[in-house]
């Protein structure tokens, strides 16, 4: 019966992609998923350009051996950095990359200011840059580069102190600039956006792209019954690169809906 399902390959520095997953799993049906963590190598937003091009090749092939004919980069770095590289050199597979949502944030700003916190690859990227190029004469945009943030949510806890800390000090600059709307433009902050919400104030709009990844992928998919929700407990191949415990534990405890495998990721 898996052989008739589509099958679709997540991946993302380690446990972010969880963030898109979650919305992924809970709006397509009929798919068998598999989810790469590369834990082992994160945080990518501050490795090289042709560091993440090279795991994210390597884990692309590992995810297309397994069978997936679609990938979604549930990583924005990775996205910024080598989706183009990726989808010239694997054309038989289709790619769904993240993008920060500077388009929906503008259109939500009340007061046109717009905030974006990203890792530092992600905003000094030229995929970044030609996006900023289009919208920022329509607001004014204050991009807040957050290093250490996704590397302290891959320790598992979105709570901890160092977290906290982290959260307090990235959102300092958007309260000073006083934007009503700020995008996440990295798919570990939704785990914290609950902090980030806390620190900016109920009336401040935070901008998570997950969903509109999920319905591009069901476009990928071209199948409008991928569309539809399906109740049960749905079985994920995982693999990662880092502690396979902590990624079991991650899973379960925040998508309790999947039945989750957890293996150590081979390449
Ligand atoms: C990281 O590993 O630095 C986070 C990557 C991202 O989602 O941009």
């Amino acid at each position: 019966r898996d052989g008739e399902r589509h099958c679709v390959g997540v991946f993302d520095s380690g446990l972010g992609g969880l963030s898109v997953l979650r919305v992924l799993s809970s709006t397509l049906a009929g798919v068998r998923w598999l989810y790469a963590a590369d834990s082992g190598h994160a945080p990518y937003g501050e490795r090289s350009a042709t560091h993440v091009l090279d795991r994210s090749d390597r884990i692309t092939r590992f995810l297309r051996d397994q069978g997936a004919r679609v990938v979604v980069l549930a990583c924005n770095t990775a996205t910024a950095v080598a989706i183009d590289a990726l989808r010239a050199r694997h054309r038989d597979l289709s790619f769904v990359g993240m993008e920060p949502g500077l388009k929906p944030a503008l259109q939500h700003s009340a007061r046109a200011r717009v905030g974006v916190m990203a890792t530092e690859a992600t905003l000094r990227s030229p995929r970044f840059e030609a996006l900023l190029s289009r919208w920022k004469g329509e607001a004014e945009v204050v991009c807040v580069p957050c290093p250490g943030l996704a590397q302290a949510i891959e320790s598992g806890d979105p709570e901890a102190p160092a977290v906290r800390a982290l959260v307090a000090r990235y959102t300092a600059p958007l309260r000073a600039q006083a934007v009503d709307t700020v995008v996440l433009g990295c798919t570990h902050y939704p785990w914290v956006a609950p902090l980030i919400q806390e620190a900016l104030g109920p009336a401040v709009h935070l901008i998570d792209t997950a969903q509109a990844v999920a319905a591009q992928t069901a476009r990928v998919l071209s199948d409008p019954n991928a569309l539809a929700d399906e109740s049960g407990c749905l079985p994920v191949q995982a693999y990662t690169s880092g502690d396979t415990r902590t990624l079991q534990q991650f899973a379960q405890r925040h998508l309790p809906a999947l039945d989750w495998h957890v293996a150590r990721l081979p390449v």
